[in-house]
């Protein structure tokens, strides 16, 4: 999620997590070739895997060369976003509208796949503007998969390309799980996965029973500690198990680590306010990382930020 799930966002989810795969933010291979964004394509590669790279085109040629490059960081999945509305994506010919030349989101594929040998995967819509019907998508799906294309992400709702803003592209139209539960019914030797107001695990439990996965956006990222029982419920494994309290205390002395190599408090301390969900003391938590990040002044308010969670 552009603005969100930066490294720093990881390294916190990290904290919570072990098993959970993780998405970059949305990488456009504009800003990779002309080397705007090296930084942002950069990982903890000591802690931060299984994670995926997003990446933003429509030039084949361009996601080729994108896609080697992003194999040779170290990621252990490419995705490439046929989902977003934007407008801005929208001028640069890539996002959802590509659902509409499913000709050219074949070759992109194909293209990424023969760069590398990671997986590629895509995240797209149920459909565009008025086609938010099954058919759609089923045979948007079925004009674009070969043999190597093993997993799909799907939100489930449509992309209205004009009159929305990209918020009001994930509110306004309606979720239809229904047709993603259909594709996978079609397609079932494909991997997909569902994506779109999913609150929590056993939230996540109940589609599974539909479908192979499940992707959360914007719940963990208001509050992180709803990832805490993954590794046990998804995925069979021991939690983790820190509370609130230990998930915080790392993430500072990472933020205080972090602040010695240049990275100002206001990049890593915006990922921690959903840490207090829930609790009373909200208003106070928020006022008080903001005059952190303002005063510069973190190893005075740690002790302070901690007992608020
Ligand atoms: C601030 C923000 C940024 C987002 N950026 C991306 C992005 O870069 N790539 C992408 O595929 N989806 C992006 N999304 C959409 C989410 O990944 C997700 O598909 C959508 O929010 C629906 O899922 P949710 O209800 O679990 O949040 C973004 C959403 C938000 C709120």
């Amino acid at each position: 999620m552009m603005q969100c799930t930066d490294i720093h966002d990881r390294f916190l989810f990290r904290l919570i997590s072990k098993k959970a795969f993780l998405y970059t933010e949305m990488v456009t291979t504009g800003a990779i070739i002309h080397g705007k964004c090296l930084e942002q394509l950069n990982f903890n590669r000591e802690i931060e895997h299984p994670v995926a790279v997003q990446l933003g085109g429509s030039d084949p040629t361009d996601l080729a060369i994108c896609s080697k490059i992003c194999s040779s960081l170290g990621y252990d999945e490419i995705n490439l976003n046929i989902g977003c509305p934007s407008e801005r994506v929208q001028k640069g010919s890539f996002g959802a509208c590509l659902m509409q030349d499913p000709e050219l989101v074949k070759d992109c594929i194909v293209a990424m796949q023969e760069a590398t040998s990671i997986p590629i995967t895509i995240k797209c819509r149920i459909g565009v503007n008025d086609r938010d019907d099954i058919n759609f998508l089923n045979e948007f799906v079925a004009k674009i998969l070969n043999p190597s294309l093993k997993t799909i992400i799907v939100h489930a709702r449509v992309a209205i390309l004009t009159g929305l803003t990209p918020r009001q592209n994930r509110q306004i139209p309606p979720l239809k799980y229904e047709n993603v539960y259909q594709l996978k019914h079609e397609f079932p030797g494909l991997e997909v996965v569902i994506n779109g107001g999913i609150k929590d695990v056993d939230d996540s439990l109940e589609h599974l029973n539909k479908v192979d996965g499940v992707m959360l956006g914007r719940s963990p990222y208001d509050n992180p500690m709803i990832v805490s029982n993954v590794d046990s419920k998804i995925f069979n494994e021991i939690d983790l198990g820190k509370d609130r309290q230990t998930v915080l205390r790392e993430y500072l002395q990472y933020c205080l680590h972090q602040l010695d190599q240049g990275h100002p408090l206001s990049r890593t301390l915006k990922h921690i306010f959903g840490l207090n969900r829930g609790l009373k003391n909200a208003k106070s938590f928020r006022k008080l990382i903001l005059e952190t990040i303002q005063k510069n002044n973190l190893e005075v308010t740690q002790e302070d930020l901690i007992s608020m969670v």
